[in-house]
């Protein structure tokens, strides 16, 4: 494992004044479980979980881009569950690898464990999704997606598809896992844009969880308590395409009798987009890992690094998924 830059250098320093000594090492390595300098980057990976096909298309990302970019990658599944994530993160610690990341599954609640990665000088990259903490010195950078100009572009869409017209428009909104960056800014997002047509009115807004199973059981209820649904806003593909079993379900055609509107854009989302059960999807990328592989690298040398970088993204109509779909790699 490779010591934090810092050490390295002065390690290198003291190999030069004294042939034979063992360079960069710091008080307490030698106890039982801490880091061997073997020159590779250590990298301590905390993911959310593997609720939707865009995280299982996040997770190979990242340990691709780990394996290409020869870092050692540790990864834990939080099963979507922050004391898991916390427990992780002092785990990782604790083994001082090189290097944190995570994407955090809420945004509040991390000052104390980032305090903790902070005061044994380890960095901390911010993947996909962000944390609400007051002291952005806690991480090194934020690398995804803007999920507010997400939520913006879908209630954009609908401003325009309904563009002219006064009727109500009912919708109902799937929300993402309660207190996630994509939950709140999503609904902030969509919400904002579409303030100023008072015909779309959000009827029923409730989470699901982000995965397929828990969109159909609400949507069920969505169904069941509201007579007439003009339009559903899935906050992913996942909870849309399980949604769409219960409109189907319900004796309703999906993308026709109501509208749908979903973010992420991975392949058994664009499939429904290509065969009309869709409407529209807002892309969110999951291919992170390359950037944070390259991320890694340069904090780990001390290098200063963009505090916020965001992820490049487009937005599919039925006939832009039917171009798209043979190439798309997730
Ligand atoms: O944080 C990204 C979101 O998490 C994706 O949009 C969703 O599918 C995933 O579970």
């Amino acid at each position: 494992m490779l010591k934090r830059w810092s050490a390295a250098v002065l390690g290198g320093v003291l190999l030069l004044g004294a042939l034979g000594a063992c360079g960069g090492e710091k008080e307490g390595d030698s106890a039982p479980g801490a880091a061997k300098d073997d020159g590779k980057i250590t990298m301590g990976f905390a993911q959310v979980g593997a609720e939707s096909g865009w995280r299982t298309a996040n997770t190979k990302s990242i340990q691709d881009a780990a394996a290409a970019a020869g870092i050692d990658l540790k990864f834990s599944d939080a099963q979507q569950k922050q004391e898991n994530q916390i427990k992780a993160i002092r785990n990782y610690i604790a083994q001082k690898v090189d290097v944190i990341a995570f994407s955090p599954v809420v945004e509040s609640g991390w000052d104390t464990v980032l305090k903790e990665a902070k005061d044994a000088k380890i960095p901390v990259i911010l993947t996909d999704r962000a944390v609400d903490s007051k002291d952005t010195t806690l991480y090194k950078t934020f690398l995804g997606s803007d999920f507010v100009v997400e939520g913006k572009k879908a209630g954009d869409w609908l401003v325009k598809e309904y563009a002219g017209k006064t009727d109500p428009v009912n919708i109902v909104e799937l929300q993402g896992t309660t207190g996630s960056a994509p939950a709140n800014d999503r609904k902030s997002g969509f919400a904002d844009a579409i303030k100023a047509s008072p015909n779309l009115k959000i009827i029923a807004s409730q989470t699901g969880d982000f995965t397929r199973a828990k969109g159909k059981e609400v949507m069920e209820a969505f169904l069941k308590a509201n007579p007439k649904i003009d339009v559903l806003y899935a906050h992913n593909d996942d909870m849309g395409l399980g949604a769409i079993e219960a409109i189907e379900a319900a004796g309703k055609k999906p993308g026709v009798d109501i509208k749908i509107i979903t973010v992420d854009a991975v392949k058994d989302g664009m499939t429904a987009l290509s065969v009309g059960k869709i409407n529209y999807i807002v892309e969110c990328s999951p291919l992170l890992g390359p950037q944070l592989m390259d991320l890694a690298k340069k904090v780990v040398k001390g290098e200063t690094v963009e505090p916020r970088i965001l992820t490049v993204e487009t937005t599919f109509t039925q006939e832009q998924a039917k171009a798209a779909l043979p190439d798309r790699k997730y």
